[in-house]
């Protein structure tokens, strides 16, 4: 959850190491911190904070050398407070260490070292690391070695990086199940937890596997095994798409995100008909398929499912991935697993998926992010090609995984270029969809800003859609937003129904229209304020969001972005900003 970065090479560092953090900032946003080598002596300056702020109030950009590491900080374990902020120290002041994930057996190793002798200054588990390294260090090894040493240690996941004076112009990394990546441009090196971090600079890239360890120094790049054998790296090509992190004029990387979804669509609908139709045809022979996910992919798995049951009659069920471990047992060499991630990084999926290959399912991943933990567990990648997500809200890549999920379920039926064919049309509709409705939603949000409480309901392959709608608003506005299938309302939820309360009612002029009519009149006959998602009106809605007609099967994809755009427009009116909800971040990669 944390982003890292360290850079080694001939430029001022630090400049580099901020626009890094900038770039990181989705991964963690409460602190930020930087450590810098020059002249032999390592300068540590770090807060609470947002990463423009900790800039500002500890003038980074002054900060000399040309080595340097940066992070930007989620917290896990520690409050927000500068001490727990990173980078952290041992106790000379002598190494500087920035940490991405958890030590699980900090505590142990925490008690162990202060019996030897060792200050904590800090509340979290990453601060064992620097003061493990010092005792390595003391002994007489390299920095390298050191890291070498106290990795089998940490139990947990983590990527780190370190550097010390006494190794000067050096930086080293190391990880386990959290990515780490390196880039190289001349001689220039950069190490981070996302290549988006150092992609302006360069596309040559190089990946870690679990318990290597990395080494930086200004002659280049060495990689070593866990036994401290030299490894030998090939140079990848970053898809330049990944170079990107600019606004593009927009207030917020999420409006961004949420326009320029026709476009991506096209580039996502780009794919090999033929390799689909191989893996629709292994979902199909396979004995049973489960897709796991969280958040707002497990509702996209949702809508898969139901496109997998319609269009090529094959059931599937599909489990949260913080659940799956539980149902491990049931998984075997006949099951297919499909796990949905935009990061690929997700620590629940990454566990779940491991266990599901323990007992030999075949892994089919579906993944927007390159060079990820989850795809290097997967026997076969499907790619989004939706370019990069800053904001910490999905929205683009939840359309496009949608898309896959139409892609694949035609391919079932042999009608791979008929799927890509409609989603062709559906450019235009989804421009339309946003041309329509700009300023109804805008008129919306400023009505609706001080509801705390708002319903979702749709059914059939629209449910997943209202539970969407529902998370897009509650993690940037803050309101309490509940989405359940329509027929759901009367079981239960009704009762909080007041005069007032606004229900988001999805109901395409499709099969399930007249249903979901009916409970929308049950809801508005306890006075709740209805907003009627559907391309045919009705004296039903008190707001009518307009959607174009299509085919039933893609009303999702039309449905999704006026809900996206309004929880957008509640967020900015409830002084709320939407690219960096409160307590969230972007990659979740604790459990
Ligand atoms: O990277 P992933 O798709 O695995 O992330 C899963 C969820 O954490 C993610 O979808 C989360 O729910 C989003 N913030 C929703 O907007």
């Amino acid at each position: 959850m944390c982003g890292i970065i360290g850079y080694c090479g001939q430029k001022p560092a630090v400049p580099i190491i901020i626009e890094a953090l900038k770039r990181l900032e989705y991964r963690g946003y409460d602190s930020a911190g930087v450590a810098s080598l020059s002249d032999g002596r390592l300068l540590i300056r770090k807060d609470a904070g947002k990463v423009d702020e900790v800039i500002q109030k500890h003038n980074l950009a002054s900060l000399p050398g040309n080595v340097a590491i940066g992070h930007t900080r989620w917290a896990t374990h520690g409050g927000v407070t500068q001490l727990n902020a990173h980078p952290h120290s041992d106790c000379g002041g002598r190494i500087a260490v920035v940490h991405n994930g958890i030590v699980e057996n900090n505590q142990q190793l925490r008690q162990e070292l202060t019996k030897l002798g060792h200050k904590f200054t800090s509340e979290t588990d990453s601060e064992v690391i620097p003061h493990l390294i010092e005792d390595e260090l003391k002994s007489g090894c390299s920095l390298e070695q050191a890291v070498l040493n106290i990795a089998p240690k940490l139990e947990g996941s983590y990527a780190f990086l370190v550097m010390a004076p006494d190794n000067p112009a050096k930086i080293v990394g190391t990880r386990r199940n959290n990515p780490l990546i390196v880039g190289i441009n001349a001689t220039d090196y950069y190490v981070s937890s996302d290549a988006l971090a150092f992609s302006q600079y360069t596309n040559q890239v190089m990946g870690l596997g679990d318990n290597e360890v990395v080494m930086l120094t200004q002659e280049g790049v060495q990689f070593f095994d866990p036994k401290g054998n030299k490894l030998a790296k090939q140079v990848r090509k970053l898809d330049q798409s990944w170079a990107e992190s600019h606004k593009g004029g927009y207030q917020h990387f999420m409006l961004k995100e949420i326009m320029e979804q026709a476009q991506m669509l096209g580039q996502t609908a780009c794919q090999d008909g033929k390799t689909f139709t191989k893996i629709a045809l292994d979902i199909l022979r396979a004995n049973q398929v489960i897709i796991t996910a969280c958040g707002t992919s497990r509702y996209a798995a949702l809508v898969g499912r139901y496109l997998f049951s319609k269009v090529g009659k094959k059931f599937c069920d599909v489990i949260m991935a913080s659940e799956f471990g539980y149902f491990a047992d049931s998984v075997d060499k006949n099951t297919i697993v499909i796990a949905v991630s935009q990061s690929g990084e997700t620590a629940d999926i990454i566990e779940g998926v491991k266990a599901a290959r323990d007992n030999g399912a075949q892994v089919i991943s579906i993944i927007n992010r390159p060079n990820s933990i989850l795809a290097d567990l997967s026997h076969q990648v499907i790619y989004l090609n939706c370019g990069a997500e800053i904001a910490v809200a999905a929205t683009k890549t939840f359309l496009s995984q949608l898309a896959i999920f139409y892609l694949l379920s035609f391919s079932m039926v042999d009608a791979f270029d008929e799927a890509t064919a409609k989603l062709a049309s559906l450019n235009g509709e989804i421009t339309r969809v946003l041309d329509w409705n700009k300023s109804e939603l805008i008129k919306l949000s400023q009505n609706l800003k001080d509801k705390n409480d708002f319903y979702y309901i749709a059914r059939g392959i629209n449910f997943a859609i209202a539970s969407e709608g529902a998370l897009k608003l509650k993690e940037i506005s803050y309101a309490h937003a509940e989405g359940m299938p329509a027929g759901e309302l009367k079981h239960g939820t009704l009762a909080l129904i007041e005069p007032g309360t606004p229900v988001v009612v999805i109901c395409p002029a499709d099969y399930t229209f007249s249903e979901t009519l009916s409970n929308a009149i049950e809801a508005k006959s306890r006075g709740a304020y209805i907003i009627g998602v559907s391309d045919k009106e009705s004296e039903v809605y008190d707001s009518w969001i307009k959607l174009p007609k299509v085919d039933e099967l893609l009303y999702p994809m039309v449905a999704v972005v006026p809900l996206q755009l309004l929880a957008y427009y509640l967020a900015v009116n409830r002084g709320c900003d939407p690219d960096k909800p409160r307590n969230l971040a972007k990659s979740v990669t604790v459990k």
